[in-house]
């Protein structure tokens, strides 16, 4: 029988998304026997036991209903009491916080939230994969500002001058960053800050890797001064920080009527964030700080060995104070991102991630990931080795 395409049918929005670069690896090495992995963006741990514990108890307990739409009450609490502990911030539990299915349905609500067609989103490149896909489903123009590794990844204020018009509605910032490990120094941000009042630009500030930091404190961007925090709003979640990839939970703080709007989306179209989820996560917002602390000892030690590994290979790296991901600049192999990453795989069986899945400024580097064991990252760095005696 004929097969019938109903791609015509796809929005013209729909079909014009990009797949995600990343994906098109994981498939391929997939199919692979002996892959090591550097391409995944997860912590490699399981879910620290006291918390898998709670998301039991909370099951046994007969909690496998619908919650509030912004999430448990007690959850709310917890988010807000943790913000307040790591940056002495106050957000209204009620009124100021939203759970969501991690932070990548925080970061869907708030640009449909916020956008009108044509709204214009600048964000920092290279950066996470979703960015610029969530501003262009809710009809907003992405506009990347490439950083460098010679700035250290820094996003540069003058570029993010230069590239506000009047159609700018949002600024968009993410530290640490995935995929450099960036961090943002604390003046750079309030650079940015202050070029937010100036065209009166909205923050949105997603760090989901805030506890990931290496001999570094963590700039929380709403932190920055009162009426920055009005301007704001934090995404973050468990997903990295607590081994909870699965779970799905994360949040958004910020101003009253910006979280109000994007309850209004969530009640239509997610209802509340798993039960089971939100009292895990309450387990760990409020006793998990010694899981976080020894599992940031792991990535620190693999963070050390990797880098100091791909920088002996001449493959440069930049040091990354942040998140869980080395990000080698890729020029003494010959091959463009794409190239290395397909060659690497299919030679070495070691996945990595072209630069350029990551936008502007991510073409010539790959990403690695160290949230993964160290033993297999001792392995990577040996068949690399011979991949680039081979090619260097
Ligand atoms: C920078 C960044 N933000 C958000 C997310 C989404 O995380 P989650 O939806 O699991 O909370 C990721 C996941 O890789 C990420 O790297």
């Amino acid at each position: 029988m004929q097969e019938i395409s109903n791609v015509r049918h796809l929005s013209k929005r729909v079909a014009a998304l990009k797949p995600s670069g990343i994906r098109k690896f994981f498939d391929i090495a997939a199919t692979m026997k002996d892959v090591i992995s550097l391409g995944i963006g997860e912590p490699d741990f399981t879910t620290p036991e006291p918390i898998l514990e709670a998301g039991v108890r909370s099951l046994r307990a007969g909690e496998t209903h619908y919650t509030s739409n912004a999430g448990k009450l007690e959850l709310r609490q917890a988010i807000a009491a943790n913000i307040k502990r790591l940056y002495g911030l106050t957000y209204d539990p009620l009124s100021e916080i939203i759970a969501t299915v991690g932070v990548s349905e925080a970061l869907y609500l708030v640009m449909t939230a916020l956008l009108d067609e044509g709204d214009e989103v600048i964000i920092p490149t290279p950066c996470f994969v979703s960015y610029q896909a969530e501003v262009f489903l809710a009809g907003g123009v992405p506009v990347e500002i490439p950083s460098r590794m010679e700035d250290n990844f820094q996003l540069d204020p003058d570029k993010l001058r230069a590239a506000i018009t009047p159609r700018t509605k949002i600024i968009f910032v993410g530290y640490p960053s995935n995929p450099t490990g960036a961090v943002a120094e604390h003046d750079t941000l309030l650079e940015v800050a202050k070029i937010a009042e100036e065209h009166d630009l909205l923050i949105i500030s997603d760090e989901i890797y805030d506890r990931l930091v290496y001999n570094f404190t963590h700039v929380c961007v709403p932190a920055l001064g009162e009426s920055i925090k009005r301007r704001t709003v934090l995404l973050g979640g468990l997903s990295k920080s607590h081994a909870m990839t699965g779970w799905r939970v994360g949040y958004a703080a910020g101003p009253e009527d910006i979280i109000k709007g994007m309850v209004r989306i969530h009640q239509y179209t997610i209802m509340s964030a798993p039960t089971t989820a939100q009292d895990a996560a309450v387990e760990a917002l409020n006793n998990g700080e010694p899981y976080v602390q020894e599992m940031l000892a792991e990535y620190d030690r693999r963070r050390k060995l990797i880098v100091g590994g791909l920088n002996k290979l001449g493959l440069t790296t930049f040091e990354p104070r942040g998140a869980f991901y080395a990000f080698p600049k890729i020029a003494a192999s010959g091959m463009d991102d794409e190239v290395f990453a397909e060659k690497l795989l299919k030679e070495e069986h070691v996945a990595v991630v072209p630069g350029n899945a990551f936008g502007a400024g991510g073409e010539g580097f790959v990403r690695c990931s160290y949230a993964t064991a160290y033993e297999k990252i001792e392995e990577a760095l040996h068949r690399m080795e011979k991949f680039m005696n081979r090619h260097g």
